[in-house]
């Protein structure tokens, strides 16, 4: 059989050169989408990495460098890191979805908890919700009646601004967890940090998180307390490490220089193993 000068030959059987310039571009479009689908997923693993902000004085981490339950096989995340979450839409408290979760698969493993700052409760609903059923979860806030017991110093960096954000966050005595099956869990305090005495929790907690008010005298009251209250191999969280949050960003960044703090690459989330 002759071939045709505008046809070849193709596993031996006859195309149109139209039809072989079809099948060329459909390998070379495969190729692309190929490229661009490996690209994509490369690009979004380095983003998520990526930190929120620049210039980061204390050293950065990734989950699974602060707990093993966060390491990570072939597919991404392990199921030793599942947990359950909430969303954040429409939420007063600005914890990500990302920061909620490391909190929230950390309390799966935490007895004892500690949250300065409660808001609308989500985090404490979250963190009693992930935790073992023999779990306790201390929270504290300021309510609308409490609110006049806060005092930040007159030396606290934007002092003002502080207060009355403190102030709009302290409008709750309800929570998330109110009414809920983990409600039992939940030992809700009412009152000034700086007041809180935390005799009681001393050397008890697994993991504390720090989310109060972010005017540095109160960053540093709440950490030298949270610092007490958890036990040896125990974590400290902080949220709101990022410059905007001066009070927390300045209290860190000098408490770094004499404990091996750690910021969660891609979160606001400041860490301490305490030891
Ligand atoms: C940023 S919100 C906490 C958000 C919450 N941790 C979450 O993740 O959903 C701040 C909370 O700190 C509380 N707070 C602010 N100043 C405080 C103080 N001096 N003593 C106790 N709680 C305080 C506010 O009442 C509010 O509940």
């Amino acid at each position: 059989m002759g071939i045709r000068p505008d046809s070849g030959l193709i596993g031996g059987k006859q195309v149109t050169n139209l039809e072989i310039v079809l099948l060329v571009l459909l390998i070379v479009s495969l190729g692309l989408a190929g490229w661009a689908l490996k690209y994509g997923l490369k690009e979004r693993r380095r983003r998520k990495g990526r930190p929120l902000f620049d210039g980061s004085a204390l050293p950065e981490v990734n989950p699974q460098d602060i707990d093993e339950i966060f390491t990570e096989n072939e597919t991404g995340t392990a199921l030793t890191a599942e947990a359950v979450l909430l969303g954040e839409q429409g939420s007063q408290a600005s914890t990500t979805l990302d920061e909620v979760w490391v909190l929230a698969a950390l309390a799966k493993k935490s007895r004892t908890i500690f949250e300065f700052g409660t808001c609308t409760g989500r985090t404490t609903y979250l963190l009693a919700r992930n935790a073992p059923d023999d779990a306790r979860v201390g929270t504290i806030t300021l309510t609308p009646e409490t609110m006049d017991s806060y005092h930040a110093d007159d030396s606290d960096p934007d002092n003002a601004r502080w207060t009355q954000i403190a102030k709009d966050e302290s409008m709750f005595t309800s929570f998330h967890y109110s009414g809920t099956p983990v409600e039992g869990k939940v030992e809700q305090i009412f009152g000034d940090s700086k007041e809180f005495d935390e005799t009681k929790w001393a050397g008890t907690c697994d993991l504390t998180f720090i989310d109060g008010s972010h005017a540095y005298s109160y960053v540093k009251s709440d950490t030298e307390k949270a610092i007490r209250m958890t036990k040896k191999g125990g974590l400290v969280f902080w949220h709101d490490y990022s410059p905007p949050c001066v009070g927390v960003w300045k209290y860190l960044n000098e408490l770094g220089q004499s404990l091996p703090i750690k910021h969660i690459k891609g979160t606001r989330l400041a860490v301490l193993r305490v030891s």
